[in-house]
């Protein structure tokens, strides 16, 4: 009876915000871990003897361990712990099926990421970019994103919202296509059941149409949708706003799911695959541009009337700079699926550049964003730690990425151009090892901007670690005070 009573007088609070939490503190250790990464194979591609002779030091094994701990870990932790936070705060509910299941999600993903990693470190891989995990752990996987996906629709359905507001429409679509992309690109015929070795159900130009679908649309849908349901709810949120258009984010919405999932082709220019389905892809691509910039101005014009809050709250900044990064990488894109411009580009260093426009300067800036804006919030704090840090954060991140992609632009084009370059008799000029020797002073360049990328990281953690704390620093005060004057 008095445990009834003592129930009654302290309800469960309102939304489950422990499993955000964990999912923030994770998004932010992985974000060292993966830029640590990196550094480190940027190092590699500079001075190889870096790999000390070890095999699991090596480039070939490091490199899917940082694109994993970059892509899912990173970037995934970030998705997962902001859509479930957006979910309850847009449907005015508290996350379906309790604690457990969310917990289930947290420990099962995080589970799943460092055994992926280990994995890829002793050598076993399924050899398809961004989905190199073997069989046993990829089921893994199925099993934890159904539970994520059911603890999302499931909240959905009991909102008090009569509303879905448009950043769950996003983040629904990165969560529905994720699982079909995986179940699709990973079905295979196990060697045994103990062994982690399989063979893919398909074969031949098969095999790279659909793991080339997948690789894109882990661009279009990870890298992509779900980020962009975090533009639609924390740059309002933070620069307390509505948004631009709601009619502009349905319509970009629906033209981006519909084009993205043709153009996967534009990776298998110049193989065996048929001409038209090249074209396809081509023809896809370019058409993408323009509902990619439709969320790039939803996003920017969202600010119009508060451009102000840009000199005080430099959480904001990244937010925006992120948007416009995400308006130069997807018309950056859409130019290199042109065929002949991808006959320059296509394994060379631009394709990198490219990569990283979109990943520092998109992905990586919008997850800052919502950091600065939700650990305050879910650590019950009035602001930041320091603005001043957020600040240098900024700076020293922006600079790194430029750094990172103009030497990568240089690097990319010299390699194309010496690849291509013939002598009178029709020899090649210029042999693959000229190109490499060529573009070591790039390959620096590309490091120092990465090592600058990881310490404005490192101040982030400090500053959030900080806010967590509950510590407060005089210099915000004097730093809003300076900004307002
Ligand atoms: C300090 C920051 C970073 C540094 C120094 C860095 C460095 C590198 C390097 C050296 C490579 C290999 C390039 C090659 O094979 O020639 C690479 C590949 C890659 N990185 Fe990063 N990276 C950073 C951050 C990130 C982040 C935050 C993401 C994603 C959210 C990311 C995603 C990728 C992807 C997808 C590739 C493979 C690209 C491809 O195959 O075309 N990186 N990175
Ligand atoms: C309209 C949007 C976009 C289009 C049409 C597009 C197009 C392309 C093209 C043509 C390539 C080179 C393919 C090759 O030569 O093999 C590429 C590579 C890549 N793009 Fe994009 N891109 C877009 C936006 C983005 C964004 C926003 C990101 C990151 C957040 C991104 C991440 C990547 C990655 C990771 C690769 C390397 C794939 C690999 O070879 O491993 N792209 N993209």
């Amino acid at each position: 009876m008095t445990n009834a009573v003592t129930a009654r007088a302290t309800p469960a609070p309102r939304y489950n915000e422990a499993v955000v939490r964990k999912f923030i503190i994770a998004t932010i250790f992985w974000s060292v871990v993966a830029f640590a990464l990196g550094c480190y194979i940027a190092a590699e591609l500079c001075w190889p003897a870096l790999n000390l002779d070890q095999a699991w030091l090596n480039f070939g094994r490091l490199r899917p361990v940082h694109t994993s701990a970059a892509i899912f870990a990173f970037g995934g932790s970030a998705l997962m712990g902001s859509s479930l936070f957006v979910v309850q705060r847009t449907c005015r509910a508290r996350l379906w099926g309790g604690e457990a299941l969310a917990n289930f999600v947290f420990w099962g993903y995080q589970f799943f990421i460092v055994m992926a990693a280990l994995s890829y470190v002793l050598g076993y891989s399924q050899g398809k970019e961004y989905a190199e995990p073997e069989w046993h752990l990829d089921l893994w996987l199925t099993l934890v994103w159904v539970c994520y996906l059911l603890i999302f629709v499931g909240t959905l359905l009991k909102r008090e919202e009569p509303h879905i507001y448009v950043a769950n429409w996003f983040y629904l679509a990165f969560i529905v296509t994720i699982a079909m992309l995986h179940v699709v690109n990973n079905a295979a015929v196990p060697a045994s059941f103990f062994m982690a070795k399989s063979y893919s159900v398909y074969a031949g130009v098969q095999d790279a149409l659909i793991q080339w679908w997948y690789g894109h649309n882990a661009v279009g849908f990870f890298l992509t949708a779900g980020f962009l349901g975090m533009v639609y709810y924390f740059i309002p949120k933070a620069a307390n706003r509505p948004v631009y258009s709601y009619r502009l984010s349905i319509i970009h919405f629906w033209s981006l799911i519909f084009m993205y999932i043709w153009a996967g082709p534009h990776h298998l220019h110049y193989t065996a695959l048929p001409d038209w389905a090249q074209t396809l892809g081509m023809a896809f691509s370019i058409m993408l541009w323009m509902p990619s910039w439709g969320g790039m101005i939803n996003g920017m014009m969202t600010l119009s009337g508060a451009w102000d809050k840009l000199r005080t709250d430099p959480g904001l900044r990244f937010s925006v700079t992120a948007v416009g990064f995400y308006g130069m990488a997807t018309f950056e894109g859409p130019v290199m699926s042109v065929r002949q411009v991808n006959s320059l580009s296509h394994y060379t260093d631009w394709g990198i550049g490219h990569v990283h426009s979109g990943t520092l300067g998109w992905v990586s800036f919008i997850t800052f964003g919502m950091l600065y804006y939700i650990v305050p919030v879910l650590w019950k704090q009035r602001d930041v730690y320091s603005k001043k840090l957020v600040a240098w954060h900024f700076w020293i991140g922006t600079l790194g990425i430029v750094f990172y992609i103009t030497s990568m632009w240089v690097s990319g084009i010299t390699q194309g151009l010496m690849w291509r370059a013939y002598d009178k008799q029709g020899f090649l000029q210029y042999s693959f090892v000229e190109s490499v020797v060529a573009v070591h002073p790039f390959e620096v360049v590309r490091l120092i901007g990465g090592l600058m990328f990881l310490a404005g990281a490192l101040i982030m953690v400090y500053n959030l670690v900080q806010t967590m704390r509950g510590a407060t620093e005089k210099t915000s005060a004097a730093f809003a005070a300076q900004a307002a004057e």
